[in-house]
């Protein structure tokens, strides 16, 4: 059972409740980014290439489920957006764009298709798409599990060869060697072209979606156990690659004096009730913030793993493995990745309230919220909350581990949500854009990143996602994200910069968020007519930049 004073021993934990309106601004506050800020892009493999490789298509667990027709619209991967074959002109994009740091991720599913057997050619590949980053002005951040493994380690199909098989969520740490030959191969392939890693994508975000709501591979549906086993894993793969990368890559690529900087990225989910007098919702938004946003540093900083996720650890608990100290898993992160989306609601649930550790439902979709008003809040086409006030408190609440941060992903979609349900057959509506609240979002957001380094903290970046429209999960096309809008329909796959790429460029060359952008991307939107003011309350007190309710 969660004790909530237990939990408050960590970073302090902060109930944030969004979009309370706060008075009219005062003034405008702008948000100005200090030199050499790290500005950047990201992207993954498997969204922007697809099961696309050098010699026929690359087999992973994503393939497999795929072909298990668990994608929106029986949707297929192919090719992503193209990628593959036509980096460099993404790579001239995004130089265009004005950002120094392009972050990318190498799938374990295309370098060791069998245990041990490393494909050469998908290394050269590889190192041929690094190369063209640092020709064009830029240094590459890489991710090395953004989601995508060999069907060796993880395959949800159980009438493939192997049946259903998964050596993440395992009992024994066997998956640590198997990952740590993947690491060994690829450092020394790359370390004169890479200083900066995120080993993990989002740990949580698969320990949730792939073990508790069932919407990625494998598949599990509320498989507690597994899906700890899982996380566990995860956190001593970060913890032997880490150690691998510093003993492998000695060479300082950036000229920065430091051949390495590693960190891993966040689900950075700010979790509020929806009724903050419900004694269950405080102790279900208090549980999850804790599980979302706070194990995985606890664990990676001080080693220390609460295997129940109870916010308690009990040296001698009968868990298996033990709850206590684990100092080969401790001082493993050099720096925060934070990726934060919106805000999620937290509401009672009779099936959930006794599940620790959700004991509630979480909402990431304002059509789940109870309210009407709450419904009608600005969303993203996945239907996620906007808030500016909630990535100002997200940032604050990272910012006290003393690490240095890098928003590693933000962003939203340029479409509008679609409709099409969630087993609609194929094939999928053409997306309806509203290219105007995406130029809002990044904005908004971008001053929120601003006004934080302002107030002190140590924020060294902020990596747009993402480059040019992707294949988004199991939404597949539907979902569009890029500053760069693809007409998939053309199987050139043709690229146009949207007015959110043309903010993020806009925005870049000002050196931030000045008064005249603000008004050209968001006031349009939120006119300062006293109903729809862009005015809200931060933790840092009464701003500009906070979205209202509409
Ligand atoms: C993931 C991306 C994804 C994005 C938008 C992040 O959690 O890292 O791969 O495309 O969210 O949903």
């Amino acid at each position: 059972m969660v004790r909530p004073s237990s939990l408050a021993v960590l970073p302090l934990l902060t109930v944030v409740v969004t979009g309370c309106p706060a008075g009219p601004p005062e003034g405008f506050l702008p948000a100005t980014f200090p030199d050499g800020f790290g500005w950047g892009t990201a992207v993954a493999q498997w969204q922007a290439e697809g099961d696309e490789g050098e010699a026929g298509p690359v087999d992973s667990n994503w393939s497999r489920w795929a072909a298990m027709n668990k994608l929106k619209g029986e949707q297929r991967n192919p090719r992503g957006n193209g990628f593959h074959t036509d980096y460099q002109a993404d790579i001239d994009r995004a130089a265009g764009l004005g950002v120094k740091y392009f972050r990318l991720s190498l799938d374990w599913a295309r370098v060791e298709p069998q245990p041990g057997v490393y494909d050469d050619a998908e290394l050269v590949h590889f190192e041929a798409v690094l190369d063209a980053i640092r020709a064009a002005g830029m240094e590459p951040v890489l991710t090395l599990y953004h989601w995508t493994v060999p069907p060796w380690v993880q395959s949800p199909d159980p009438d493939s060869p192997e049946g259903v098989l998964d050596r993440i969520a395992a009992k024994d740490d066997a998956v640590v060697d198997d990952f740590e030959g993947f690491v060994r191969e690829v450092i020394p392939r790359i370390k004169d072209r890479v200083d900066s890693y995120t080993v993990l994508n989002e740990p949580l975000s698969m320990v949730v979606v792939g073990y508790i709501d069932g919407r990625f591979p494998p598949g599990g549906v509320l498989a507690i156990e597994r899906a700890t086993d899982f996380g566990i894993n995860l956190m001593r793969m970060h913890a032997r690659a880490f150690g691998v990368i510093k003993q492998l890559d000695d060479v300082d690529a950036d000229g920065d004096g430091a051949a390495s900087f590693i960190g891993v990225t966040m689900t950075a989910n700010d979790v509020y009730p929806e009724n903050p007098d419900s004694a269950q919702q405080q102790l279900a938004a208090e549980s999850m913030n804790y599980v979302y946003n706070d194990w995985v540093l606890q664990t990676l900083t001080r080693g220390v793993l609460d295997v129940d996720l109870d916010g308690d650890v009990e040296p001698g608990s009968v868990t298996d493995p033990p709850e206590g100290d684990y100092p080969e898993l401790a001082n493993t992160l050099e720096f925060i990745g934070v990726q934060y989306y919106g805000p999620v609601k937290v509401k009672e649930s009779t099936l959930l309230n006794n599940v620790a550790p959700l004991f509630g439902m979480p909402l990431t979709d304002v059509a789940l919220y109870t309210d009407d008003d709450d419904q009608a809040r600005p969303h993203n086409g996945m239907g996620r909350e906007i808030s500016g006030a909630g990535f100002a408190d997200t940032l604050d609440r990272y910012g006290r581990w003393g690490l240095p941060l890098i928003v590693t992903e933000n962003g939203t979609t340029t479409n509008l949500r679609p409709a099409f349900g969630e087993r609609d057959p194929p094939p999928i509506p053409a997306p309806v854009f509203d290219e105007d609240q995406a130029a809002m979002y990044l904005t908004v957001h971008l001053w929120e990143v601003g006004r934080a380094i302002a107030r002190g903290l140590d924020l060294r970046g902020y990596y747009h996602w993402t480059l040019a429209d992707n294949f988004e999960w199991s939404e597949g096309t539907l979902q569009r994200f890029g500053a760069y809008t693809v007409d998939f329909d053309d199987p050139a796959m043709p690229r146009t910069l949207n007015k959110m790429g043309t903010a993020y460029q806009e925005i870049i060359a000002a050196g931030g968020v000045t008064e005249e952008l603000w008004d050209r991307y968001v006031l349009p939107r939120f006119p300062t007519d006293g109903t729809a003011a862009g005015v809200g309350s931060t933790a840092s007190g009464p701003q500009v930049g906070v979205l209202p309710t509409r």
